[in-house]
């Protein structure tokens, strides 16, 4: 019989080491926090997430969920040590070829998972890849491209091995590429670089030799930007360090944006870091959301890198002695093409402390390079990822860090009533913290956090909330008045839609409603704050908004903003939820009142509970025809939002309104925010419109559209579907569209439900069009995951609850898509060289669920008008 207390060992990649035991220790725990391996990640810490899977003497385990116990004297093989002389694995090259993976958090538990299934079936089916890799989630949905991946890891793996695989890297490319991952934190300005005077904003005592291109335009009444400006530096090593305060919650705007910098520049891709969100070193950013990055961070960067590329070439004309203009800047190089003269970028600026201010971009100067923009680029953090050399905030420590914990009220709006406290702090080790409405523990390990806070008992006065099944009533009940504006009341009014409705031959009237939804990043919020002696607190954190959680942080602390700094590591999964400082100020205030650095990480129940939802919607509409024509349209949306309500169709009289209602659960932005419900509805409602008016559902959306981009991305949807192809009994095919956030959308949906009523996806279709295509590559992995994220939430994807409790606040209770529910996806990409780039990652979900509900009326005439569709998979007869 094993005694769980006694010491012990086990071999870690190769090397022995030895453990102590403890009533708590999981294997993860060894790997992460006494080991340094942080490449297995957690995730849900109830072994349904497969993050943390590692080999297990060859088996894939989830080491949450294996205590030390049961490990001695076995064999743990973690993504760490995979890699061999320098050369990645055939599944991690396969991975980073595929580009399988958007935040990658999940992709060691991903690579391991398939590293097993390929020693023990080295030519897999999709069968058995689907159901080796079924436990793993991946949230991004990547899982498209990690099926490839697992295939294309098998043709690697055959021989001939080693240097001959195709595409092997080589051990000093894969090292460099790991070591850019080093945190850069040697430069210390005085003061925040946007709390900075602009015209002192030189910062020459910090920053080491070279060039800083600036470019910081004034504030314009005729665009909305959410990014106050860009800067890079040129160094003497050739170097650039551009700054953006975006940040990459995993959808790749870093590569995005660091293309933007080396075709501006004429430098390759690797020459350029991106330093993201760091608001001591950063421009100014209102926050990652809207698909902003590439509009606003990406058009700012690229002006510096412009101007930047000017000023070398000036400088190569004055070394030279020629006109700028006869000058080439290409490759991190100015050349004098008549004079056969070449002077590299770092000899341009060796010894030189140069700032300059971009305002005008002379972008012929320098002529044409070649361009990475509009060609397929791998993601710069890809070999990083694959080795799980990626440092996620999670992932982050400091020594002498302590653990915290929250006491958490049972629904939203609960007060304590009584609270004792008396047996956690009895726990050796803990101390608690309850000071000014923050009620919580810390501890030297998350363990013994989490069982001090169990031991807090407390008593709440809860208020009276409803159940889901009343939520329709109390949306509608519960209205909030408020000023129109962001988050407000909207109403427009065209024409006259009351009396149009009246007259109308054709009239319809039904409702939608969506269900609440949870992000569920694979990453949950975590944040790690440290205090200096100064009095200024330092927090590194996963958000999508690091300026705004700076001044939320100084408003809670009692601070100036300037004694604040928030750094956002490239962070495990967002979808538009992680905007709230909450678990910024938690870390910061315990660690504050026990004096030591102190982490928190939120659990997977505090994830779904504490974190907001997609807000729940009840959407009414009313429409009107005559003949071929659409006369009237009336469309009302309760709680959820008024984007996306506004839509493509060209109606005469038309009603549009939305009214926020007091939400029971905590609400808030979710990828695309109401677009996809407001799509849901008016997408269903113009199919049940065309049965009822007897026409071709995609012909009447043509018929009513004025935005050629949007029928354009319909035809092209239309087409690889075999729109009109006949199809067997049983089988359906739907369709729907959209514009959003300056992006054109079309689903198709091809969809068969079997005699036993089972609904089975045979193949989804998107076209997009989002202009000017920067990274067809990435753009592509965007759309496929928004598409199977849109899947998860359009078929069963929902928040239970009684009485405002949250009742599915696990992985195991709460279903998210798995790589079985992925079905083919085929992505159409049409490209606008001439339309300036708009972001993608919020687009590409709103069309699919009201597609897949077109669908299935198309397959059986049972129209659904409720998200999500088919919980239990089964479409009613
Ligand atoms: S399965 Fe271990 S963290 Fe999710
Ligand atoms: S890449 Fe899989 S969870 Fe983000």
């Amino acid at each position: 019989m094993i005694d769980p207390a006694a010491p012990t060992t086990l071999v870690v990649n190769g090397v022995l080491r030895p453990v102590a035991q403890g009533p708590d220790r999981s294997l993860l725990f060894l790997l992460r926090d006494e080991l340094g391996l942080t490449g297995a990640k957690p995730g849900c810490g109830e072994g349904e997430c497969g993050a943390c899977t590692v080999l297990l003497d060859g088996t894939p385990v989830r080491a949450c969920q294996v205590h030390l116990s049961e490990v001695s004297g076995r064999a743990v093989r973690t993504v760490e040590g995979l890699a061999a002389d320098g050369m990645l694995h055939p599944v991690q090259q396969a991975f980073l070829e595929v580009g399988a993976f958007q935040c990658g958090y999940c992709t060691a538990g991903m690579v391991m998972s398939a590293v097993a299934l390929l020693e023990r079936e080295p030519d897999p089916d999709d069968a058995q890849v689907r159901e080796a890799l079924d436990a793993n989630v991946c949230r991004c949905c990547t899982y498209p491209r990690i099926l490839r991946a697992v295939h294309r890891a098998a043709q690697l793996a055959g021989p001939p091995p080693g240097d001959d695989r195709p595409g092997a890297r080589t051990p000093e490319s894969l090292a460099a590429a790991i070591a850019d991952e080093r945190a850069t934190d040697e430069w210390k300005p005085r003061l925040p670089w946007d709390l900075t005077p602009a015209a002192e904003r030189d910062w020459f005592d910090v920053l080491p030799p070279g060039l800083v291109a600036v470019h910081e335009p004034a504030p314009s009444h005729d665009a909305w930007t959410t990014s106050a400006g860009a800067w890079l530096h040129v160094g003497e090593d050739g170097a650039v360090i551009a700054f953006t305060g975006k940040v990459d919650v995993g959808q790749d705007n870093r590569t995005g944006l660091s293309i933007l910098v080396a075709d501006a520049l004429r430098v390759p891709l690797s020459a350029v870091r991106l330093v993201m969100g760091d608001t001591d070193l950063c421009p100014h950013d209102e926050g990652t959301f809207g698909s902003r990055s590439m509009p606003d961070a990406g058009v700012l960067l690229r002006r510096a890198a412009a101007g930047a590329r000017a000023t070398l070439v000036r400088l190569a004309a004055a070394r030279f002695g020629v006109d700028p203009g006869a000058l080439v800047a290409s490759n991190g190089a100015v050349t004098d093409v008549a004079g056969s003269r070449t002077l590299a970028y770092q000899d341009l600026v060796r010894g030189l402390r140069i700032v300059e201010r971009i305002d005008a971009v002379d972008d012929a100067l320098g002529g044409e390079a070649e361009r990475l923009a509009g060609r397929p680029v791998g993601r710069v953090t890809g070999p990083a990822i694959v080795t799980g050399a990626r440092r996620y905030p999670s992932d982050l420590a400091i020594a002498g860090m302590l653990h915290g914990r929250v006491l958490r009220p049972p629904v939203p709006g609960a007060t304590l009533r009584r609270v004792d406290t008396s047996a956690a702090a009895a726990v050796p080790g803990v101390t608690v913290v309850h000071e000014g409405g923050l009620l919580g523990v810390v501890a030297p390990n998350p363990f013994l956090a989490g069982r001090a806070l169990g031991q807090i008992a407390a008593e709440w006065d809860r208020p009276a909330l409803p159940s889901g099944d009343g939520l329709v009533a109390w949306l509608r009940e519960h209205p909030i008045e408020a000023k129109e504006g962001w988050g407000g009341p909207f109403h427009r009014v065209i024409g006259d839609p009351e009396a149009a409705l009246e007259i109308a031959p054709t009239y319809l009237a039904a409702t939608y409603t969506t269900a609440y939804i949870a992000h569920v990043p694979l990453e949950t919020r975590v944040a790690l704050a440290a205090w200096n002696e100064d009095g200024r607190v330092t927090v590194w954190t996963g958000t999508q908004m690091p300026f705004g959680v700076r001044a939320a942080l100084a408003e809670e602390l009692g601070l100036p903003e300037e004694r604040v700094r928030v750094i956002t590591p490239d962070t495990g999964g967002g979808f538009g939820g992680k905007h709230a400082s909450g678990v910024a100020i938690e870390a910061a205030r315990l660690a504050r009142a026990v004096g030591r650095p102190v982490k928190v990480r939120w659990t997977r129940p505090e994830e779904f509970t504490e974190g907001h939802l997609r807000p729940a919607a009840v959407i009414d509409v009313r429409s009107g025809a005559d003949g071929e024509a659409i006369t009237a349209w009336e469309m009302r949306n309760t709680n959820s939002g008024m984007f996306g309500l506004v839509g493509p169709y060209t109606v005469p009289s038309q009603r549009l309104d939305f009214q926020p209602a007091d939400s029971p659960l905590r609400q808030g932005s979710y990828r695309a925010l109401a677009a996809t419900a407001n799509h849901f509805a008016r997408e269903s409602h113009m199919d049940e419109l065309a049965a009822a008016m007897g026409l071709d559902p995609l012909e009447l959306r043509l018929q009513h559209l004025a935005d050629e981009r949007l029928a354009d991305v319909l035809h092209a949807a239309a087409d690889r579907i075999g729109w009109g192809r006949a199809r067997e009994a049983g089988r359906g095919v739907g369709i729907a569209c959209g514009v959003e956030k300056g992006a054109r959308v079309a689903t198709a949906v091809d969809v068969r439900v079997g005699e036993d009523r089972r609904l089975v996806i045979e193949r989804i279709v998107i076209a997009f069009d989002c202009g000017a295509i920067v990274n067809p590559d990435g753009l592509t992995n965007q759309v496929e995951g928004a598409v199977v994220m849109g899947l998860g939430a359009a078929l069963f994807e929902a928040i239970r609850f009684e009485a405002g409790v949250i009742g599915n606040a696990t992985f195991a209770d709460y279903r998210v898509p798995r790589i079985d529910d992925v079905p083919p996806v085929e992505v159409i990409l049409l490209d606008r060289p001439e339309i300036p780039p708009a972001g993608a990652g919020e687009t590409p979900i709103v069309a699919i669920a009201p597609a897949i509900a077109n669908a299935i009326f198309a397959a059986t005439g049972v129209r659904l008008r409720s998200l999500p569709l088919v919980p239990d998979g089964v479409v009613p007869g």
